[in-house]
């Protein structure tokens, strides 16, 4: 019989890893108590809980001026928007991210700008960012991929010389920090999910971290049918209604059990991190394994996805292929995002965005050159899921024997894909 579970043998992990979203009585509570209290939204925005909700991710994240909404793309758009960005403007993105880094500027009017990553971290390649700049260039999009930090210092230093707007997208960092700080602290806004797969999660939901209360005001104002605001103590933004505003303000019920999550969270995110650790060490042993760049400035590392690389020569197959045989292991895994300039939602000639067909010089693909986005996604990353790291030393140790056992296989698993 085959060792490989994925031919009928044995799996090297039979025990399910832990639940995710991790929930108890506090949320049940939490969530009663704004049913029976009948402020379950609206406006005036925000009410208790949402405010609360604020206030405490702020603290989490040791800074910043927070604006809830209802998820981690409108964030984005929300963000450009009260920076005065929109249509024409040119926003540089990562070729290697969730879409919605990329629709969300479209959504604001802008134009994505894709650049390439760098094969360390699978964060934004600085230097291919900085080539990408125009006289249209008004701000950056660097995301904290999976498990790993964008190079906050260098992305200042080119924010600062060339005036742009620094957007982190830290729908995978909530936690992570960078030099001690933050993430989503440290450029003018960071934004972040709270959908239900992320690391603290409402099912549905995101936050706005603003540099100032000025620019938190005028976000909540755009959240908020255009209504004046001065959250976070600011002035109230003299705009007022005249803010083209919009309805994406979170639910009362929603910010009740983020709050209820936010309790957990630290335990959580430390676990995470001292077992990211450990797997680094065991993952470095294997041949044709390649750990991800851990940046020294990178003090905190909670992480949503644990990613690795193989080099599919070396290693003995492709991603794929060790992917879906750790799956059939019990071990949960992922290969991870396509590359932004596969992704058939930007084509003009398929696209049914604006942006795309407005501008659709932008959005010729085969002439792109982005290698390290195309290496990462078609044959090298390796995404594992996190609660493999909320199952202590054990948890991890299994997954490590999977991919070693696979590994053994190589010539089983590459004969049977032929
Ligand atoms: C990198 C990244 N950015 C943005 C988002 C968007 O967040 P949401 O699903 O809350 O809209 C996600 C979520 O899946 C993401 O992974």
């Amino acid at each position: 019989m085959s060792e490989l579970a994925i031919f009928g043998g044995p799996k090297s992990r039979t025990a399910a890893y832990p639940e995710w979203p991790v929930w108890d009585e506090r949320d049940v509570q939490a969530v009663t108590e704004v049913i029976r209290s009948g402020r379950w939204g609206g406006f005036p925005y925000p009410g208790p809980k949402t405010a609360e909700l604020a206030k405490k991710f702020s603290e989490l994240q040791g800074g910043g001026f927070s604006v809830p909404m209802i998820n981690g793309t409108v964030t984005m758009e929300v963000a450009l928007r009260a920076a005065g960005i929109g249509w024409g403007d040119e926003v540089i993105v990562p070729a290697y991210t969730f879409q919605a880094t990329a629709t969300a500027p479209m959504a604001a009017g802008a134009i994505p700008v894709i650049v390439d990553i760098d094969p360390k971290t699978y964060c934004i390649d600085v230097r291919a960012a900085e080539k990408a700049i125009t006289p249209k260039s008004k701000a950056i999009i660097p995301v904290h991929l999976g498990s790993n930090m964008a190079d906050m210092d260098a992305i200042m230093e080119l924010a600062e010389k060339f005036s742009l707007i620094v957007l982190e997208d830290c729908a995978h960092a909530h936690g992570a920090k960078w030099c001690g700080q933050g993430a989503g602290t440290i450029g003018h806004f960071g934004s972040f999910s709270l959908q239900s797969s992320k690391t603290l999660s409402s099912g549905e939901g995101g936050i706005l971290l603003c540099r100032t209360p000025e620019l938190a005001a005028r976000a909540a104002s755009i959240i908020d049918c255009g209504r004046p605001h001065a959250l976070g103590g600011g002035a109230e933004d003299p705009n007022g209604f005249a803010v083209q505003g919009t309805n994406y303000r979170l639910s009362e019920l929603q910010a009740a059990l983020a709050l209820a999550g936010i309790e957990r969270f630290p335990a959580q995110a430390k676990q995470r991190e001292e077992m990211a650790l450990y797997m680094d060490e065991a993952l470095s042993e294997i041949p044709g394994v390649r750990v991800l760049k851990h940046d020294e400035r990178h003090t905190t590392r909670s992480f949503y996805r644990y990613v690795f690389a193989i080099d599919p020569h070396q290693f003995g197959m492709e991603h794929d292929l060790l992917c879906s045989a750790l799956d059939a292991e019990g071990i949960n895994c992922w290969i991870g995002y396509e590359a932004m300039n596969n992704y058939e939602l930007f084509q003009p000639q398929t696209s049914t965005l604006a942006v795309p067909n407005a501008f659709p010089e932008y959005f010729k693909f085969n002439e792109m050159n982005l290698p390290e986005a195309a290496r990462a996604c078609e044959h090298e990353a390796v995404w594992l899921d996190e609660n493999i790291f909320r199952a202590g030393a054990k948890g991890v140790d299994d997954a490590v024997a999977a991919i070693k056992k696979i590994q053994k296989n190589a010539k089983e698993l590459s004969a049977d894909a032929k």
